[in-house]
């Protein structure tokens, strides 16, 4: 049966409040909450067709991202997250994927949170099936839990759940915080790939860092403590629940045995000129993800002294001025 091409959009997400731990591996459930805002300029765009002619030469899935042929453990997940969306249409054909990231990819700028949201909203459509944006978030979790956020636009809030069918494990808007004008300045500090994923990191913390517990316990404070300044769209008390939830995700981590270090050298240099810049007046605040960019939360019209400021710190390779964004969405569907 010939089947529709379907092309969706998402917009990566930064987290205010860390992610950093699963409660169940298999169904990829968090520990604890989470907390994110979802950006307009970084995201993915990723095109699906299911149908007999998409096979690749081994007869399974095409996958092609940024123009290249996926292969190895990259292209498994993403055919994995592909049967779960063939379980559910009782579907058997092979999909073609075509996906661009205007993130580079794994480099700790959370491409797998808008590629598996973008993913979800594409395939789930292609596959003919119709999905609220609950059932969206619960989808995109299965293939990185940070892509359960980008479903929704602006600042959502994911939850750990209960449930051990992980249906409750999904990500909600805080449509109060509408409107709310701030940025996030992002400072590239390296160039390439992670040096490791994080879910290996994730799992590695949680097995063998004395402070993983301490971690987790800490989120709920911090979940409700970001949500009423996000409430109040207050950034000066934001700011700090935002820096002490990255620096704690991070101790976490690297307490792990062996150690797990995602910072480098430029990393302590933009930390600190976000410090100067605070200290000289103007409300700018950091948080740094499973690698060594950092990115500074601030009001619309700080982020050009923002950005020049971090573009002007030693080892920085790049700046990326970010607003919020909107959801995940189908953008175009076609016959092929
Ligand atoms: O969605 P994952 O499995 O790539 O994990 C994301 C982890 C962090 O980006 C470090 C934190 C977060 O909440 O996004």
């Amino acid at each position: 049966m010939e089947r529709q091409a379907v092309t969706a959009r998402a917009g990566t997400n930064i987290a205010l409040v860390k992610y950093w731990g699963k409660r169940d591996a298999a169904l990829n459930l968090p520990a604890a909450g989470s907390l994110s805002l979802t950006l307009a300029e970084l995201g993915t765009t990723t095109t699906v067709r299911f149908g007999a002619d998409c096979a690749a030469s081994d007869g399974g899935d095409t996958v092609i991202l940024d123009g290249k042929v996926l292969a190895g453990k990259g292209r498994e997940r993403v055919r994995r997250f592909l049967d779960l969306v063939r379980t559910r249409a009782v579907l058997a054909l092979p999909a073609e994927v075509l996906s661009e990231n205007t993130v580079p990819t794994a480099a700790g700028l959370a491409s797998s949170a808008s590629g598996f949201a973008a993913l979800a909203v594409a395939a789930s459509r292609a596959a003919g099936l119709e999905l609220d944006e609950t059932q969206l978030s619960e989808l995109a979790r299965r293939g990185s839990g940070s892509a359960a956020r980008s479903i929704f636009g602006g600042f959502a809030e994911m939850s750990a759940g209960r449930d051990p069918d992980g249906g409750d494990a999904v990500a909600r808007p805080l449509p109060r915080a509408e409107g709310w004008d701030v940025r996030l300045v992002v400072a590239v500090a390296a160039a390439g790939a992670k040096s490791i994923g994080s879910t290996e990191a994730m799992n590695r913390t949680a097995a063998t860092s004395p402070y993983y517990g301490a971690w987790v316990e800490s989120v709920e404070r911090d979940l409700a403590d970001a949500r009423a300044a996000i409430e109040a769209r207050d950034l000066g008390t934001l700011g700090p629940v935002v820096e002490r939830s990255c620096m704690r995700m991070h101790a976490s981590a690297m307490g792990a045995d062996p150690f797990i270090l995602y910072w480098n050298p430029t990393t302590l240099n933009a930390i600190q000129t976000v410090m100067t810049l605070r200290a000289s007046g103007i409300s700018v605040f950091f948080t740094i993800d499973a690698g060594p960019h950092v990115k500074a939360l601030c009001r619309a019209v700080d982020a050009p002294a923002v950005e020049a400021a971090l573009a002007s710190t030693p080892g920085v390779l790049r700046t990326i001025v970010a607003s919020p964004g909107p959801g995940a969405r189908v953008v175009e569907e076609a016959r092929p």
